[in-house]
């Protein structure tokens, strides 16, 4: 396992010693030589299959194959240059093989982790990141210091709070992870003025991408290395049930409605079969069934994987030609570019199935303009230095971070503490003034600034400011510092403490054992606590869970508050959120789980409780033990509103309910499959009730709300049947002293169905339950009956 880490590492370590900005022979730019004019390819005024079928029937089967790893090759025949496909950018341009700080860009906007841009409930924000890291990856693309294909975002469902990854999705619940991706994906990939309303106008769905999006890794994957096991060979036992409900649905909403232009498929197998090389899932579910139009990429490099380290293929013609007629188009490493012509000449795979994959990943290339000649004669070839770290970029880097901030525990409304009520503050803490950019998470780049939670705090007028790190590395191993962070508190008239976790404890390839904070650091919040006269807070940055148990219930500890990784501007952000500037409106993207839910193997894939067991079940959805932080939970500031739901209380179900066809997007193929009559679709599409929720605040001050709208079915919590379902949610402002009416349309068959154990839908007969939670105060409900 070892010797693979290493091999990944040397295979990323030699890319990047590539010069992979540009071109790395010819000219810089396909199409702008002397003899382009007359290349059917380099035509604008021509269809893009058109240009596609013509480039590809200009090369050889060599040149073919040498565009089908990351790096693909020049093509000096038709003076095409280098691509780099791998490019990261997820929650900024991130640095990647196709992205280098080596030019006049020497930074670019670092916005937080996407547990804490989930935490918003704000999908206008999710799309505006999305927006100015596209903005920031063509302006570097124009300066030669990226590609415009990024292998973001990542959208796998945190099953486990153990994970090394939590921290870049957007948390536990299939339907929030697919609205974040939807607009994440949006963002990236459209046009400003792009009219989504177009979408299902066959004509238009090659539309120009701004930048090229990919919803990763498909699927049932989120374990990356609990006690040896590790990811490349891992075998995800998954029922259809949550494969159908749980898994996929994410990836479902990122294909269909975020109409993505790349998928990647995982290292792990599902059921014995790698998802790289699973027909089932590749052509089946992703092709005919969510009619992806884009590629579909491996991880790096999965293929390997697949003939070495998981035994599952005997070569790696083998695992290629497994892979290729899966539906796989592009292999990140250099596995089909070094074996691709002996499995086609061991009549593995076909001339025609380099093809077919050819042309998908070529008509994304098309659709970025690499074919259009020079990026600064296209229509985002006046983006420059000037457009990446802007003040307005830089600002929304703070903006997000303050709205992902969730606040825990308010005692006595200890918070917003006011600066000029404070003399002495301490601030204690391995994450109170990191040297080590903890709050960018991975997947980073170069932020443009960076402002820890100690500079953010001091940017507020307090006479005396004490720091004490109070450990002197975040696993707080020795508890040496603990006395002056002490002899700092007790001189002090407010106390804050930043803890949590670094990438030295959480990260890809490394899943925690606990939840518990490190080492000491439970003990030093503690003796500080016990000596404070007045306010302590705690600060958690963190990107899975915590058991804080301890802290909830100790009286001397009055406020707690979870940033995540909040980005190259955590620390304004905070400081703005302690003192009072902004209201804390933050939610919980996970459930917070007690330590005892480490007592069960990471390995268990299943969702739903297993009373022989006693296995307690996963997430919001299913789980039924204690928690120490519910999903959705976050107190805000503010507590003027109200919350009330109004809807129909009967529906009569016709019978075709009885029949599996409840998806909104079903495609000709698919419909055809499971065999369902178009009449039945559309008795199901009419199957609507509106529901009314109203939001008021008695208040005299505007107020942030953040609004969850569940599901609870019939028989919830028995036999399978999940406990809720989040089937809408919005963040919404109220003005002083008014309402806020939200009105939604509530499909019965696609909102209100249940999956079976053989992964159909089907709507349930008996009494349904919405239940609408905004705020602290109590959730409103509603019942309706279906018979
Ligand atoms: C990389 O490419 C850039 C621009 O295309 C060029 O200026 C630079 O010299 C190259 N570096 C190497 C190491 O080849
Ligand atoms: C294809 O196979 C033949 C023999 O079956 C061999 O002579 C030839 O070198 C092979 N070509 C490649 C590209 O592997
Ligand atoms: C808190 O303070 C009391 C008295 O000053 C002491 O007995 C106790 O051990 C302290 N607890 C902690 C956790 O430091
Ligand atoms: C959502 O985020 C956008 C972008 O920052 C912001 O303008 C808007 O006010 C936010 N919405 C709410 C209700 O907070």
């Amino acid at each position: 396992m070892r010797v693979y880490v290493l091999a990944v590492l040397l295979l990323i370590q030699h890319l990047l010693a590539q010069n992979m900005s540009g071109a790395s022979s010819g000219s810089s730019y396909a199409c702008t030589n002397s003899e382009s004019k007359s290349w059917a390819f380099c035509d604008k005024a021509l269809s893009i299959e058109k240009r596609v079928a013509d480039l590809i029937s200009r090369l050889s089967l060599q040149e073919k194959i040498s565009q089908l790893g990351n790096g693909a090759d020049d093509i000096s025949s038709i003076d095409v240059p280098a691509y780099q496909w791998w490019g990261e950018a997820l929650h900024g341009v991130a640095s990647s093989p196709s992205v280098h700080w080596d030019g006049p860009v020497k930074g670019a906007t670092s916005f937080p982790m996407p547990i804490s841009l989930a935490a918003s409930f704000n999908k206008s924000l999710w799309n505006k990141i999305g927006q100015v890291i596209s903005t920031e990856g063509r302006a570097m693309h124009n300066l030669k210091q990226s590609g415009l294909t990024f292998w973001s975002p990542v959208i796998n469902l945190v099953r486990d709070p153990r994970w090394g990854r939590v921290q870049e999705t957007p948390g536990e619940d299939p339907y929030l992870i697919g609205q974040y991706s939807v607009y994440f994906v949006r963002g990236m990939q459209e046009a400003k003025d792009y009219d989504p309303s177009n979408q299902d106008d066959d004509g238009n769905e090659y539309f120009a991408l701004k930048t090229s999006a990919c919803c990763k890794h498909y699927t049932a994957y989120d374990l990356d290395n609990w006690h040896g096991i590790e990811r490349y060979y891992f075998n995800a036992e998954v029922t259809k049930q949550d494969l159908a409900d749980t898994y996929n649905p994410p990836f479902q909403s990122c294909v269909q409605e975020g109409r993505a232009s790349c998928l990647m498929c995982s290292y792990n197998k599902v059921n014995g079969v790698p998802t790289c090389g699973d027909p089932d899932l590749l052509k089946g579910i992703v092709r005919k069934a969510w009619g992806l139009r884009g590629y579909i990429v491996t991880d790096c490099d999965s293929l390997l994987v697949m003939y070495d380290q998981s035994r599952y293929s005997r070569s790696p013609a083998e695992a290629i030609a497994t892979a290729m007629l899966a539906g796989l188009d592009l292999n990140c490493g250099s596995t089909i570019k070094n074996h691709g012509a002996t499995a086609v000449n061991q009549s593995l795979i076909s001339e025609d199935d380099i093809d077919r994959a050819l042309s998908n990943t070529l008509t994304v290339l098309m659709r970025l303009g690499i074919f259009d000649g020079s990026p600064l004669d296209q229509p985002y070839g006046s983006l420059g230095e000037d457009d990446i770290c802007s003040d307005e970029h830089q600002d929304l880097a703070r903006e997000a971070a303050v709205q992902g901030i969730v606040l825990l525990k308010n005692e006595e409304d200890s918070l917003p503490l006011s600066p000029s009520q404070i003399k002495t503050l301490a601030i204690i803490g391995p994450n109170a003034d990191d040297k080590k950019y903890t709050m960018l998470g991975n997947y980073a780049g170069r932020p443009c600034k960076y402002v820890t939670p100690l500079q953010g705090i001091s940017t507020y007028h307090i006479d005396t400011v004490v720091f004490e790190t109070g450990c002197s590395s975040i696993d707080c191993s020795s508890d040496e510092k603990i006395e002056d962070a002490v002899s700092a508190a007790k001189k002090a008239d407010a106390v804050i403490l930043v803890m949590g976790l670094d990438q030295d404890l959480e990260r890809e390839t490394f899943d925690r054992n606990s939840l518990k904070l490190p080492g000491k650091q439970e003990l030093l919040v503690s003796s500080v606590a016990n000596v404070s006269s007045g306010p302590v807070v705690l600060v958690l940055m963190s990107g899975g869970p915590l058991d804080i148990s301890w802290a909830k219930t100790d009286s001397k500890i009055q406020s707690i508050l979870w940033m995540g990784y909040s980005g190259q501007a955590g620390g304004l952000a905070l400081a703005q959120i302690i003192f009072g500037d902004r209201d804390p409106v933050g939610r919980l993207p996970v459930t917070w789980y007690p330590e005892t839910i480490t007592d069960w193997p990471m390995t268990n894939m299943n969702m739903r409780p297993d009373p022989d067991s006693g296995y307690p079940g996963r997430t919001h959805r299913f789980y039924n033990g204690p928690t120490v932080y519910e999903f959705g939970y976050g107190m805000s500031y503010s507590k003027s509103t109200t919350t009330e739901v109004t809807a129909p209380t009967n529906f009569k179900a016709p019978d075709l309910f009885q029949q599996a066809c409840y998806h909104k997007r079903l495609t000709t193929e698919q419909i055809d499959s499971i065999g369902c009559l178009q009449s039945d679709l559309d008795a199901c599409m009419e199957a609507s009730l509106p529901m009314s929720i109203t939001v008021k605040n008695g208040g005299p001050t505007a107020v942030t709300e953040v609004v969850l709208v569940y599901h609870v079915p019939p028989r919830a919590g028995e036999g399978g049947t999940q406990l809720k379902e989040l089937i809408a949610f919005e963040r919404t402002e109220v003005q002083s002293f008014s309402s806020k009416i939200i009105d939604l349309t509530i499909n019965l068959c696609y909102h209100t169905s249940t999956v079976k154990q053989d992964g159909t839908r089907a709507l349930q007969l008996g009494i349904h339950k919405f239940v609408v939670s905004s705020g602290s105060g109590t959730p409103a409900e509603h019942s309706f009956s279906v018979q």
